[in-house]
Order: structure tokens, then sequence, then C-alpha cells
């Protein structure tokens, strides 16, 4: 069995050959992720909320993602393994950041880190790519800066707000990021930056153009309590089980039927 790496993920966007993730917070759902044949697996900081039962990802520390994707990496044998850093563990230095992400890789096993945050995040994202980290960059709905958004809310419907994240990709892509997550995005803008960029874009929640989808696993077994957002789909109902389930939204996400336009936004 090949591992996924970088190189395999760039292959499969110039061939125009849609890419999978999931989340996953354990080794009991890594190893049957990876099994299924998923492409990437992120340690998401989501667990701040679908684990620990926060309102948001901002409790989350260093710590507890440290010892998540070491959960995850233990399962993990084809699958590339990205790993968010959590709030405040990149945002105040590159040097910072640079002791999260060697703690991610080191102790957590994880290939990837993942950064939220447009060009004020460039001289980060340089600064650990110069020292042979490979980094996912993520626009659109941060998380992480819910409360300067005002909530969980659909970002770039606006032209000025698209553009300034198109913007925002570019210098992102030239300070070095490898992938970038678009989330709560419209489709319009998802495919011009899809087109626009040789990073391969991950979608959530920001139509079928992306290179790859990504859900949180939660929300896609339906076994988050609290509702799941419109760009989510239940792939448990109709399933047999876990299993199939997740091989369901892999034949989906490869086959294009995966995200409709009831899980997509469109430009204003
Ligand atoms: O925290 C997370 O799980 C994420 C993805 C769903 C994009 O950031």
């Amino acid at each position: 069995m090949k591992p996924v790496t970088l190189n395999t993920l760039k292959d499969l966007k110039r061939r125009g050959e849609k890419m999978t993730c999931l989340t996953a917070y354990d080794y009991s759902f890594a190893s049957l992720l990876d099994r299924a044949g998923i492409d990437m697996i992120m340690v998401g900081d989501s667990l701040g909320m679908v684990i620990q039962g926060h309102e948001t990802t901002l409790p989350v520390s260093v710590a507890d993602m440290v010892y998540h994707t070491r959960c995850v990496t233990r399962g993990v044998q084809r699958a590339l393994v990205i790993a968010d850093m959590p709030f405040m563990s990149y945002q105040e230095s590159p040097q910072r950041a640079l002791a999260c992400a060697g703690r991610l890789m080191q102790k957590g096993g994880a290939q990837v880190v993942k950064l939220e945050g447009g060009e004020a995040m460039a001289e980060t994202v340089r600064f650990l790519v110069e020292r042979g980290i490979p980094v996912c960059a993520h626009l659109g709905l941060t998380p992480q800066s819910v409360h300067q958004l005002g909530g969980y809310r659909v970002q770039g419907k606006e032209a000025t707000s698209a553009e300034r994240i198109q913007h925002d990709a570019k210098i992102l892509q030239q300070a070095g990021a490898s992938l970038l997550v678009l989330e709560a995005v419209p489709t319009e803008l998802a495919k011009a930056i899809t087109a626009d960029v040789s990073m391969t874009t991950i979608g959530i929640g920001a139509g079928p153009h992306c290179d790859a989808q990504v859900l949180v696993l939660h929300d896609m077994l339906g076994v988050y309590p609290r509702p799941s957002p419109k760009f989510s789909k239940n792939f448990m109902s109709g399933a047999t089980d876990i299993e199939a389930a997740i091989k369901a939204y892999i034949v989906a996400v490869k086959t294009g039927t995966f995200p409709g336009a009831e899980h997509s936004f469109h430009s204003a």
C-alpha cells in the first residue's frame, strides 16, 4: 500500500481526480478511514466541539492536539495526516508556530500542519515551510475567528470579500503552502481559486469544484448532538454500518455526487 504524499495529491490534481478527506481524532476511526481508502485524515481542532463538547474550537490546547494526532497516526498506514495548530499556538510569532508544529510532527507524527488566516499569516507560513514543515492554509470561515466573524457565517459572498480571499490564497501559495482548506464560501469563488492555484484545495461547504472535500466525521455519521451545518450530509442514513457510510462518502466525492446543490452556497 503506497502512502499518500504531497506529490500524490499534486498528481491527482493534475489528472483532475477528486480527493477525499475526513476528520478523525482517535486510533479506531483513523484505522477504519485508512482501510476504507481515504486520501487524507485531518486531526481538526473541531475536536474541541465534537469530542470535548465546547461551543467553539478556542479552548483546544497544543497538548490536546498532540495527544489526538498521536492516537490517529498509530492507526494510519496510507492516508496523509494533517494536524490543526490550535488557537494561540501560531498567531503570536513564527517562532511560536515552529515550536507547536514541531511538537505535532515529532510527538504526534503529523505530516502536514494546518493554520487559519490570510495574508497576515504569510510570514509564518514561509517560516515553517523554509524549515521543512508542510503547511495547509485555511480561508473563508475560519472557526478560530468565530467571534470576529460574528458567528459561523458564509464568507466571500460579496465581490470585495471574495477578492480578498482570492488574493490571500495567492499570497499563501507564494509563501509556500501546499494545501488550502476553503470553508463555507460560494461555489463560484472556490471554483475560481481552485483553477488559479497549484495548491490542492480542500472544500467544506465550498461546492463541488475543489480538488478535495472534507467533512467533520461526527457530522457525516450523524452522531454530533448539536445541529450540523447545511453543507454537511449524514452518510449513515441508508448505510448498513459505519464502514459503508465512509465508503459511500468516498464514492460520492470521487464521482462528484457530493457536495450537491443543497450543500453549497452562491455569490450575492
Ligand atoms: O477543525 C476541523 O475539523 C477543520 C476542518 C473540518 C476543515 O478545520
